[in-house]
């Protein structure tokens, strides 16, 4: 029996912190077991809005590798690679280009929503445009069953079934329709109350040491209502408590919303127990990265290898797709 087969991809934006971590790495981990799983550091979408600065993909490439391995994601059970390496990707965009509607992907809500938060950067370019056809490439070469992300990218993949549709009533049936398996998002906030991202340097990394951990959760944002020690507090107007909610068992759980209510604990005390459950959490992950870090040869050899397998499978069905469409020659 063949288990059904996933593929999910991340832009390298390097070190990879707790929301990427919950939002996506620590589901793709426990995903190995059940499904034949191809995961991709997209080298290429990274390029559709960093074009004008390339210089620091080679080294966020490798970060991103490395904290997956550290994660658990298993290079003898799931095929771990670099999409610039499979060129078949590329191959597959253009001819999918042939077929895809303009307006499909001007309809796409990230398209426009992006350029307006991006506003930096120039981003009226045809690559960006083809950013959802590219995603729909990286999926669709390997005719995978199920794409694990979170409801953002949930258009995306939308937009992928439309496309495989259409390519499958004017060429016959090569691919299957991917579906969207959704990864429940919990709120992981940073040290400033936001969305924890790498931009707002509200993040704590899975390559933070223990002791930077602590440091960086002493002094993250709390309910205002807790000014002194004596006042209380509402659990649930606190990004503390989210991470809590995220990251400690219920029995902690209660203890720190029971004893923010009635002003019983301190925030130093909640954040210190969040500190310590979340390091237990994370013990795994800090056990094995300063080894992978130590050895990015290593890392770059587990990729290269994930890539000459990820081909391998992505040749075979540019075989059919060219069949297909009247372009095999061979
Ligand atoms: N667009 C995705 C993101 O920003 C990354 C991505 C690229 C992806 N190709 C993919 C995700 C294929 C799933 C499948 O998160
Ligand atoms: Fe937040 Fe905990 Fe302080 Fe309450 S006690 S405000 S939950 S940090």
């Amino acid at each position: 029996m063949s288990r059904p087969r996933i593929l999910s991809g991340m832009r390298p934006t390097g070190a990879l912190h707790l929301g990427n971590y919950m939002g996506a790495l620590d589901n793709w981990v426990a995903l190995q077991d059940r499904y034949e799983c191809f995961f991709s550091i997209v080298d290429w979408h990274s390029l559709t809005t960093d074009y004008a600065d390339p210089s620091a993909i080679r080294e966020n490439v490798v970060e991103v590798a490395t904290d997956w391995l550290a994660a658990g994601l298993d290079p003898e059970r799931s095929t771990l690679f670099v999409q610039s390496l499979v060129p078949q990707h590329a191959e597959l965009h253009l001819l999918l280009s042939m077929i895809v509607p303009v307006p499909w992907l001007e309809r796409v809500p990230t398209y426009k929503e992006q350029q307006q938060n991006l506003e930096g950067k120039d981003l009226s370019t045809y690559g960006f445009l083809g950013y959802p056809l590219l995603q729909t490439a990286d999926i669709v070469v390997y005719k995978a069953d199920a794409v694990p992300v979170g409801e953002d990218q949930a258009p995306h993949i939308e937009i992928a079934r439309e496309i495989v549709r259409r390519f499958n009533n004017l060429y016959g049936d090569v691919f299957p329709e991917p579906r969207t398996l959704l990864t429940e998002a919990k709120r992981i906030p940073g040290t400033d109350g936001r969305k924890m991202s790498k931009s707002y340097g509200n993040a704590i990394f899975l390559k933070d040491d223990p002791e930077t951990v602590r440091q960086k959760l002493r002094p993250m944002v709390t309910d205002p209502a807790r000014k002194r020690r004596t006042d209380p507090g509402d659990p649930d107007k606190c990004p503390v408590f989210d991470l809590h909610r995220a990251f400690s068992p219920v029995e902690t759980r209660e203890w720190a919303a029971a004893g923010c209510r009635t002003a019983g604990i301190g925030c130093l005390d909640c954040k210190a127990t969040l500190a310590e459950n979340l390091l237990e959490r994370l013990a795994d992950v800090h056990a094995r990265r300063p080894a992978l870090a130590a050895r990015p040869d290593t890392v770059w050899d587990i990729l290269l290898e994930g890539s000459k397998r990820a081909r391998a499978v992505a040749e075979a069905t540019m075989e059919d797709v060219r069949g297909a469409m009247k372009i095999r020659y061979s």
